[in-house]
């Protein structure tokens, strides 16, 4: 949405935003089978480079040209595409990794999916609503997952590590869920 843009062109502006990768990424990004990889909502790119850093082929897309313009020219592996992933379709078959953190977009859960390779592996990692909505002012509802959602949606792979809980970080306190998992050989999503 043209709206997305407008909020996070601004937000990049405006503030600052965290460098390092989150540390799901960086622990469990070398079981992916090969080194294809797509990072969603690529913001400024942190993932994006530290794969490409760990010898993968980044496709990072994201819809702000602000935030992805920290990304240019950083690293010859990343391929920048700015896209509304609301239209966005991931090509099937066709990443060893994806990467999600921060953002969500019910509508990709089947391409993501799809996406991977057989062995494939997918990072999610993003927030949750909290069980009475205490300290979720500031988000759309829409954009936090349920109670064992993410979980529920990729029980299609083979779920290597699950984490449903609050974290203290550089933003302070909040409920994250992070998955990993793994597509199985042989499976047609
Ligand atoms: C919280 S940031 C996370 C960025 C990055 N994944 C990270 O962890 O640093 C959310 C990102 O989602 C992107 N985004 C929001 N709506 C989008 C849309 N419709 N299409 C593509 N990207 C979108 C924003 O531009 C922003 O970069």
């Amino acid at each position: 949405m043209i709206s997305d843009r407008i909020k996070w062109n601004e937000k990049y502006r405006r503030q600052d935003y965290p460098h390092a990768p989150a540390a799901v990424v960086k622990e469990f990004c070398r079981l992916a089978p090969g080194r294809r990889a797509l990072d969603l909502a690529a913001g400024t790119g942190r993932h994006a480079l530290y794969l490409a850093g760990q010898g993968f082929q980044v496709d990072a897309v994201d819809i702000s040209d602000e935030g992805l313009s920290h990304l240019a020219g950083r690293h010859p592996a990343v391929r920048i595409v700015c896209a509304d992933l609301d239209r966005f379709d991931i090509t099937p078959n066709r990443y060893d990794l994806i990467v999600d953190v921060l953002y969500l977009n019910r509508r990709l859960f089947p391409q993501i999916c799809e996406g991977l390779t057989p062995g494939g592996l997918l990072i999610f990692e993003t927030m949750v609503a909290s069980p009475a909505g205490a300290g979720d002012e500031g988000h759309c509802r829409d954009y936090l997952l349920r109670e064992n959602e993410l979980l529920h949606a990729f029980l299609a792979l083979k779920v290597v590590y699950y984490r449903e809980d609050v974290r203290t970080g550089e933003e302070g306190p909040r409920r994250l869920a992070s998955l990993v998992g793994v597509k199985r050989k042989g499976s047609n999503e």
